[in-house]
């Protein structure tokens, strides 16, 4: 399969080949995303980040994955602006938007316009979310952070006990990880979470008719006992249509959950944003100097993912070894004061 002129607008497009080959090509694209080498093989494309929803990780790091690789962006975040608002449709928006740029993401509140965004055009698409369907390229960032933390030590992915915690009902994100990670073998997921909040169950049976175990539980504290990954995510709020929708403090991350119950080498990941105000039962920040959390390894593996991905749908992915060459300026060694022993033993 090529992705070349592909949309992207779910999980479903991949299988395991697609995926390691995106991983060998991100893993070469790491120096790049840490201002190590330069690859300018999008010189002259320009992308349009259509974002209708609040984002920091998915925007910004799209853009900066596009800059990257020497190509230019063009930037909207305020669909008040936007002549939508003058009651233009997404049809038109789409087709217009597409006249000036090779390749467009779009982030969305509601679960369709991706898709109306995607019918209008021949430029690729990318969904950067939409409602609570779908979140593909944080999934993509998501499995190779686990091809990164699984290959490290020479382990594999296959045979793990993933757990999936939290608002597994609403979290896009979760529902486009399901989906690659059973691309994967001889899993057990355990999603972990209140009734009214779990998985759908048609990501449940596709997982199951892959050949995984599938467990549910109401119980972080039973159910991380021997995760290998544990994925946390944050409650929905803006999507519950104002209804009093949380989970209970036995949902909270935190340090002395985790050092009760989880092993030395268990992963523990968030898409991110976590919420840390008070009285939030989300990933606490008191777990920021344990180097299990495998957070902020997620959000920089942003970049090189998303280059690959660009790269490759935009059909420039075979360039890319030829064209790395030193970058010159001065960028400090890690990017975070405590990133020492976070990058334990991971090449630069
Ligand atoms: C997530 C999203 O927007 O779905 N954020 C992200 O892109 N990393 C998760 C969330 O908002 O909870």
């Amino acid at each position: 399969m090529s992705l070349t002129g592909k949309h992207v607008l779910s999980s479903e497009l991949f299988d395991r080949d697609e995926l390691e080959r995106l991983f060998s090509l991100a893993d070469l694209l790491v120096p790049v995303a840490r201002g190590r080498k330069v690859a300018r093989v999008l010189e002259g494309a320009v992308m349009a980040s259509l974002f209708f929803e609040a984002s920091t990780r998915t925007r910004l790091s799209c853009e900066s994955a596009f800059l990257r690789l020497g190509g230019g962006v063009l930037s909207c975040t305020n669909a008040e602006l936007m002549s939508i608002s003058k009651g233009e449709s997404y049809a038109d928006t789409s087709r217009v938007v597409s006249g000036y740029c090779d390749l467009m993401v779009v982030r969305h509140p509601d679960d369709d316009a991706v898709h109306e965004f995607m019918a209008a055009t021949n430029v690729p698409v990318i969904n950067g979310g939409n409602g609570a369907g779908e979140h593909p390229t944080q999934a993509l960032l998501d499995m190779f952070t686990l091809h990164r933390e699984f290959g490290r030590d020479g382990r594999g992915l296959d045979g793990r006990r993933v757990a999936l915690v939290g608002d597994l009902r609403y979290g896009r994100t979760v529902h486009s990880l399901i989906n690659l990670i059973s691309l994967y073998e001889d899993l057990t997921i355990v999603c972990v979470a209140p009734a009214h909040l779990g998985m759908p169950v048609a990501l449940l049976e596709r997982a199951e008719m892959r050949g995984h175990r599938i467990e549910l539980s109401e119980s972080p504290e039973i159910a991380l006992k021997d995760a290998d990954v544990v994925y946390a995510t944050r409650l929905q709020t803006e999507r519950f249509g104002g209804g009093p929708v949380s989970y209970g403090e036995e949902f909270r991350i935190d340090k002395s959950l985790v050092s009760r119950v989880c092993r030395a080498d268990t992963v523990i990941m968030h898409p991110l944003p976590r919420d840390s105000r008070a009285g939030s039962n989300d990933l606490a920040m008191d777990l920021n100097s344990d180097s299990r959390l495998a957070i902020f390894r997620q959000t920089d593996s942003g970049i090189p993912v998303r280059m690959a991905l660009f790269a490759s749908v935009l059909g420039v992915a075979e360039q890319i070894p030829d064209a790395l060459r030193p970058a010159t300026w001065y960028r400090p060694e890690y990017t975070g004061p405590d990133d020492a022993p976070f990058y334990r033993n991971t090449a630069l």
